[in-house]
């Protein structure tokens, strides 16, 4: 009788060891599975076996929980692709902006005949200069006269109101703002094409500023 007790003992404790390491993909057991496996949908990778991850599924829909493909969308994918030969455009209709990134001395030439979207409206002046503050202040300064920070450390930061920026139209500071020009560096992966001309037009205003 004792004998039979260790025996049974020692095969509980067996299969509870056995347990916590169920190998491969499995890590075995795991205290509340959803927390750990995002249930998020990937856009590229798809999963469309239903029942990779069965064992960790926490949930009744009889799915695995690493299951994620959509199967109204072609090769299951979650993301669609978008229609063949088509230009994606922003929630204004505008295109993306296709000028190429050229030395200081060729911006006039790329973006010659470009006008701001943007209609006349006072509004874009305080909201430009909202993000003027954000973007460009610590450098140009709050009077646009290379009177930042930055340009206390760091000589060759052009002042806006010099007489060689005056005429630049507000297409040229969006193509700046965008790429750079020389010593400063591309803000367009910051700063949105809407956004970009909204500084432009403030940057217009900021020159005839005494
Ligand atoms: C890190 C500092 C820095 C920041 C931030 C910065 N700039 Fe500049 N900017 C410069 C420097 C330096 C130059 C002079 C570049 C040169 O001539 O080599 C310059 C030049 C310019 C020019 C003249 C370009 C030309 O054609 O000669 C414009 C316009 C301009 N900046 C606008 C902006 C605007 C608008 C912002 C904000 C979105 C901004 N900059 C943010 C440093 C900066």
């Amino acid at each position: 009788m004792r004998m039979m007790n260790l025996k049974n003992t020692l095969m509980v404790a067996a299969a509870v060891s056995l347990v916590g390491c169920a190998g491969g993909d499995n890590p075995g057991r795991e205290y509340a599975p959803n927390m750990y496996h995002s249930v998020a949908y990937e856009p590229l990778s798809q999963i469309t076996d239903e029942q990779a991850g069965a064992w960790a599924n926490a949930l009744d829909n009889g799915r695995g929980e690493y299951f994620n493909s959509n199967k109204y969308n072609p090769y299951r994918m979650n993301m669609r692709e978008p229609a063949p030969n088509t230009v994606k455009r922003n929630k204004y209709g505008w295109l993306p902006y296709r000028s190429k990134n050229v030395p200081k001395d060729s911006i006039d030439i790329v973006i010659k005949g470009m006008t701001s979207p943007l209609e006349e409206n006072p509004v874009y002046v305080t909201e430009g200069k909202a993000l003027y503050e954000v973007y460009c202040k610590h450098c140009h300064g709050v009077k646009g006269m290379a009177d930042g920070k930055v340009s206390d450390k760091y000589p060759g930061v052009a002042n806006l109101k010099g007489d060689s920026y005056l005429a630049m139209s507000e297409a040229h500071i969006f193509h700046v703002i965008t790429y750079g020009a020389g010593l400063m560096g591309a803000h367009g992966s910051q700063v949105s094409p809407e956004d970009r001309w909204r500084i432009a037009r403030y940057v217009k205003d900021l020159q005839k500023q005494k």
